[in-house]
């Protein structure tokens, strides 16, 4: 087989690899109002609830991110989660993590699992938005400066499972729990 055809055949198969398993990829994400999620490789704001949430779900599978997001955390691994991490500089090796040289990489590697989570950073939402099957959604009700957004989501492609509203009085501000599955 010449290069060019496994080549070919290779973005063949990833290519419908996308449209079978995007069922099991899910995004998780705290977006403000003004769809920011970040600024200076940090968070906007410490929302405790959040980070329970983000535990309680991810617990047990298997957590995708690029390489800023988890250069981003105060320490890793994270407890009970598999981390695949996605970079372009092979001289990347951070103990405790798989590393990934392209989407596509890490797609093949969870495409046996039940539910696999993005989990950040900005770049890496925005290419596997258009493939998430899920969405679990920390809004925040709050314009924030940021350098770092989400992309803006389209609710018409998207059913709601379940919404819960809530307040945070340390942080004065309202925010939602809004989980959404792809029609
Ligand atoms: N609000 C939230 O829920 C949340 C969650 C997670 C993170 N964040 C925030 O998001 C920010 C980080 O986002 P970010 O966009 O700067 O970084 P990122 O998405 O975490 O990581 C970017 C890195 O991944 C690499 N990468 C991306 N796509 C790749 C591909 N297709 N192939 C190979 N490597 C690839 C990039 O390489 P190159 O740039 O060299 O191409 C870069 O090194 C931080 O502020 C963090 O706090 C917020």
């Amino acid at each position: 087989m010449s290069i060019s055809s496994s080549w070919f055949d290779r973005l063949t198969m990833t290519k419908a690899k996308y449209l079978m398993i995007c069922k099991n990829i899910s995004i998780i994400v705290a977006i403000a109002r003004n769809f920011a999620i970040g600024k200076n490789n940090d968070l906007l704001f410490h929302l405790p609830n959040d980070l329970k949430r983000f535990k309680q779900i991810t617990s047990g599978h298997t957590i995708i991110m690029g390489r800023n997001t988890l250069l981003s955390l105060p320490k890793w691994p994270l407890p009970n989660r598999r981390h695949i991490v996605i970079t372009d500089d092979p001289e990347d090796n951070f103990p405790g993590c798989e590393i990934v040289f392209s989407i596509e990489e890490a797609i093949l590697k969870v495409q046996n699992e039940k539910e696999a989570f993005i989990i950040g950073g900005g770049s890496i939402y925005r290419q596997f938005y258009p493939f998430a099957g899920k969405l679990y959604l920390t809004l925040v009700h709050k314009d924030f400066d940021a350098d770092i957004f989400f992309p803006e989501i389209d609710y018409s492609g998207w059913e709601e499972i379940s919404c819960e509203d809530f307040y945070d009085d340390k942080n004065d501000f309202d925010y939602s729990y809004l989980n959404l599955e792809r029609k």
